[in-house]
């Protein structure tokens, strides 16, 4: 696995995510150091960050991340993250050219693991999206991973 996972990984999520105080700011405050300590921890990835149901609930918008600069509105019919964010399923792409309607923000890009953000009360409310440009960057464990930290999350910033 290329993840650098220690069980202070999880720890250390828990703890930037404790405390959040009900408001959009500060969870978007805590969704950058998210953003910040999940590049941190994985290994040869090109992008990570999230994107959020916008209010219209049409379409996903950029939120905190970390990489090259990215398109802003997903229409939750299109790409890897309106898939993940249409079906509440994590979508895991070995090879992002054979995806139909995948969305290329960074060129480099070539695998990828979307996670869906889904609140306490069954809504999704964004997607967590993790890139890299190595194909089949992303296991069943990184998936599992992945799906665990999103739980943190949105316990703690949805509920
Ligand atoms: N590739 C994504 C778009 C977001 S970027 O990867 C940051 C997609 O197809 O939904």
């Amino acid at each position: 696995m290329h993840v650098a996972i220690d069980s202070s990984f999880l720890e250390q999520l828990t703890a930037i995510t404790d405390g959040w105080d009900g408001s959009t700011e500060r969870r978007y405050c805590h969704l950058c150091n998210v953003s910040a300590l999940l590049n941190q921890q994985l290994e040869d990835i090109n992008w990570v960050g999230f994107y959020l149901m916008r209010e219209d609930r049409k379409a996903l918008v950029l939120g905190p991340f970390q990489g090259k600069v990215a398109c802003t509105d997903i229409d939750l019919d299109r790409g890897v993250c309106g898939l993940a964010a249409r079906t509440k399923e994590s979508v895991r792409v070995d090879d992002v050219h054979t995806f139909p309607g995948h969305i290329a923000c960074d060129s480099a890009s070539m695998s990828e693991l979307v996670v869906p953000l889904v609140s306490s009360s069954g809504d999704v409310v964004g997607v967590l999206d993790v890139d890299s440009a190595q194909k089949g960057r992303f296991s069943e464990d990184d998936r599992l991973l992945l799906e665990r930290a999103a739980k943190i999350i949105c316990e703690a910033l949805w509920t």
